[in-house]
């Protein structure tokens, strides 16, 4: 995976002769995976023009403040909103001096204001006009208020000049950018630990045209990979069949049967470090999948001959326990769909199945599943924590803040 996939960066430049190096810059960016969009002062369209920067990026580029096409498009709020990081290269004196006052008078300084984005910037100038007390005093003024600043470097000056005020490479600046999200991942709780995950219901084939499921959407297992996944962890998921889409980031491999699901988790078990079973695996299958499709055999009349078909069924391998047993060092989540006796049941699979935890729902009455929300009793071998109702990603976003809890004093004591 590239080093900046499916990340938003917005390059601004404002006007110096070191905005050549921003198209270089840009480049960088996106070979290393990331979307690119440029805002320009006026100014720096003097110095390198839109459309170079538009056809390095794929993108319009940004320059109006009060431009409705623009607007139309995606507005100077949305475009604040978009970025996952602001890098401004170059930054000239007058562009930070604008900043350090909080100047909204152009696209950029007003994007620069409405954004909680993490804004660095790229310093390039004259030696003097960087040295000034003015300059310098505006550059503490923004280190302050959380810009961070990278460069300028001594040099070698276009004015014919040698000092402090060159714009840093365009490697360097990708290079600091990797190494920015490189660290947010870094710092995550679960970074570096592989969560499995399995969702959906499963497929029991009676014949090549029908099966036996159940009611499961996915939308629970799905919303907990997506929360495992925010928190830095490499998710691996496991889906039956469903109608959504698979999270960002998260590795998914789709299965249709409970022994398919056994066999894909079985494999994944191995390399994981938490294993958290939503899926609602068929605990039985026919215990013969009939070739052809079964056909109701009729009378001259179109009477039914045989009124009544009995299928035998087969218990179906527990991939919960199989997984627990043949993998003791993985922290292990077991989910508890019950319809009655909701902890009393719930505790009884967590010492049977040999968990870590079990996570408890009422499901039926229209509870559980294919809902949207979902309430839980999460139960572990000394705790109990009760999470209400409330929809499923954010309670999946709960959820995880107490399995990663959990998994790390249960590290700690192994
Ligand atoms: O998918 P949604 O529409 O969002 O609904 C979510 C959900 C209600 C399906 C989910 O929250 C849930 O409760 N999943 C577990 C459903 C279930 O099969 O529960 P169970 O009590 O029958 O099984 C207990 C545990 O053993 C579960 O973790 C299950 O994944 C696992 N199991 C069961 C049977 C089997 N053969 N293999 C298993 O791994």
């Amino acid at each position: 995976m590239s080093a900046l996939n499916n990340k938003r960066i917005l390059i601004g430049i404002s006007g110096g002769i070191a905005a050549y190096k921003t198209a270089e810059f840009a480049r960088a960016l996106i070979k290393n995976g990331a979307e690119v969009r440029v805002c320009m002062t006026k100014a720096a369209t003097e110095f390198i023009t839109p459309l170079t920067l538009q056809a390095l990026t794929g993108n319009p580029v940004h320059s109006e403040l009060l431009d409705p096409a623009a607007e139309a498009a995606m507005g100077h709020i949305e475009l604040a909103r978009w970025a996952d990081l602001i890098m401004i290269a170059p930054a000239s004196a007058d562009l930070i001096a604008r900043l350090a006052n909080g100047h909204a008078n152009d696209l950029l300084s007003t994007i620069c204001l409405a954004t909680e984005t993490p804004i660095h910037i790229a310093p390039a100038m004259n030696r003097l006009m960087w040295s000034n007390a003015a300059t310098q005093n505006n550059c503490k003024t923004l280190s302050q208020r959380g810009y961070t600043l990278h460069g300028p470097a001594e040099g070698e000056q276009a004015c014919g000049e040698t000092g402090a005020g060159r714009m840093l490479e365009a490697q360097e600046l990708a290079d600091i950018v990797i190494a920015v999200f490189n660290d947010e991942v870094q710092s995550k709780p679960l970074f570096g630990k592989t969560v499995l995950i399995t969702a959906g219901p499963t497929r029991e084939a009676i014949d090549p045209v029908r099966y036996i499921s159940n009611r499961s959407s996915g939308k629970m297992g799905y919303a907990i990979a997506e929360a495992a996944q925010s928190l830095g962890a490499d998710v691996q998921l496991v889906s039956g069949p469903v109608a959504l889409e698979a999270p960002n980031k998260v590795t998914r491999s789709l299965v249709e049967s409970a022994s398919q699901m056994h066999d894909k988790t079985m494999n994944l078990a191995e390399s994981a470090d938490i294993f958290i079973a939503t899926a609602a695996v068929a605990d039985y299958s026919p215990a013969n999948i009939a070739d052809q499709k079964i056909k109701k055999e009729v009378d001259a009349e179109n009477v039914n001959k045989n009124p009544e078909l009995t299928l035998a069924l087969q218990t179906n391998k527990d991939i919960l326990s199989d997984v627990s047993h043949a993998f003791p060092n993985l922290f292990s989540v077991g989910f508890a769909a019950e319809t009655e006796n909701l902890i009393k049941n719930a505790q009884a699979k967590l010492q049977r199945k040999k968990l870590d935890m079990i996570v408890a729902n009422q499901v039926g009455e229209n509870k559980g599943f294919d809902k949207d929300t979902n309430q839980i009793e999460i139960i572990w071998h000394d705790g109990q924590l009760s999470l209400p109702e409330q929809d499923k990603k954010l309670l999946a976003i709960e959820l995880m803040k107490v399995i990663t809890e959990r998994f790390s004093s249960s590290t700690l004591q192994r």
